[in-house]
């Protein structure tokens, strides 16, 4: 497309962050390179790399590097095992990943899972249950719900504590990620499940309502409503009944790692993050759902396939780039058919195929960009 500057925000944070960042941005370069684009790519510290370089989970030039950026590829933060004296609400996961979800306004979760044929053998569940292939995506409420409710705090009572959070939705909140639901499907194969618990929570009463009336305008995409337990168990009897699934913060934060388990390896399942669209220009946050793997990180084991698909899907919903995107999303089909294979989803008895680390994983995709 055209020679604009497009500026991206590279926060690798901690764990195996840095790692799999690093085979990201070759991976961007080469594309940058084939499309003759111009990327501006600036790497920030986060998470507890923030923590070590300024004393804080979000430093303020991290911060101010984001608000001038055009979008944001991250790694992972959070290490569970480091420095308890550090009290939770500067803790990486609600003082940087929360809080850049809340700062700008990402209320729009996506996490596609996809089996890919030949990984068949890394999904858990029995080859019967996996029919055609697994395709779901997941569409997760970000900045609402139980995540942020008020009040949020804990209390002394006598003999203990009492601990508080509040789950609390509008209707506007529900419509605005209705509608990015409903959309997605109409897209693909034009069903929506939404989970909800409208048997017992007031919210779950409010959810099923808005989500019908916005239905309303999707005639052609079929709209079914699931409790959310019951979702949960319909995902391992039958994944392929699902087409796009919509879930409440807190839900889709459990029904997605749930999801991503059937699609073979945390490490293959990327995401976006997407706020509103303001003139044509959707700012989006794009992670990889697996977290810091602190047990691999640093030894060159682990999958980078998962920060690589975020960043295909930045340059598709951010910078509107597609067939880049796709070229990403090819390449790496490519890789994992010729055999190449990260140890989470190596099988010693799968004929044909061999083990590589992080960096090789990194440049096969390369190559076949
Ligand atoms: C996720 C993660 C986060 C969440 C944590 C790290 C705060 O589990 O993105 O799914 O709960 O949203
Ligand atoms: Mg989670």
């Amino acid at each position: 497309m055209s020679s604009k500057i497009l500026r991206i925000a590279a926060l690798a944070g901690d764990g195996i962050g840095p790692e799999v960042m690093h085979e990201a941005i070759k991976v961007l370069r080469t594309v940058e390179k084939k499309f003759h684009f111009a990327f501006e790519i600036s790497e920030a510290p986060v998470g507890w790399a923030g923590i070590d370089a300024v004393g804080k989970a979000l430093p303020d030039a991290t911060l101010a590097l984001c608000k001038r950026s055009d979008a944001i590829l991250f790694g992972s933060v959070g290490l569970p095992g480091r420095d308890p004296t550090i009290p939770k609400e500067e803790r990486p996961e609600r003082a940087a990943l929360l809080r850049l979800r809340r700062e700008f306004g990402l209320f729009a979760n996506l996490r596609p899972v996809t089996l890919p044929k030949a990984l068949a053998h890394a999904c858990p569940l029995a080859k019967d249950r996996q029919g055609d292939g697994i395709d779901i995506l997941v569409v997760r409420e970000l900045t609402g719900g139980v995540y942020f409710g008020e009040p949020k705090k804990t209390e002394k009572i006598p003999g203990g504590h009492r601990a508080i959070d509040t789950m609390v939705y509008t209707t506007q909140e529900i419509e605005r990620i209705a509608h990015v639901a409903f959309q997605a499907a109409r897209s693909r194969r034009k069903k929506l499940t939404s989970a909800d618990k409208a048997n017992v929570l007031e919210n779950g009463v409010l959810w099923r309502d808005v989500v019908t009336q916005v239905g309303k305008h999707y005639p052609e995409v079929t709209l079914e409503h699931m409790f959310v337990d019951n979702a949960a168990m319909q995902l391992v009897l039958r994944p392929t009944q699902f087409d796009v699934l919509l879930c409440e913060n807190m839900f889709g934060d459990i029904l997605s790692d749930e999801a991503a388990a059937l699609g073979g390896s945390l490490g293959l399942l990327p995401s976006a993050s997407l706020g509103t669209a303001t003139n044509g220009n959707t700012f989006g946050f794009y992670e990889p759902a697996g977290g810091t793997a602190p047990d691999i990180a640093g030894k060159n084991l682990a999958n980078p396939i998962a920060q690589i698909l975020s960043a295909a899907l930045m340059l598709r919903h951010s910078f509107g780039l597609n067939d880049a995107a796709m070229a990403i999303e090819k390449a790496v089909a490519r890789t994992i058919d010729a055999g190449c294979r990260t140890g989470d989803i190596f099988n010693p008895n799968e004929p044909g195929v061999h083990q590589v680390g992080t960096r090789e994983m990194g440049e096969a995709i390369a190559a076949e960009i």
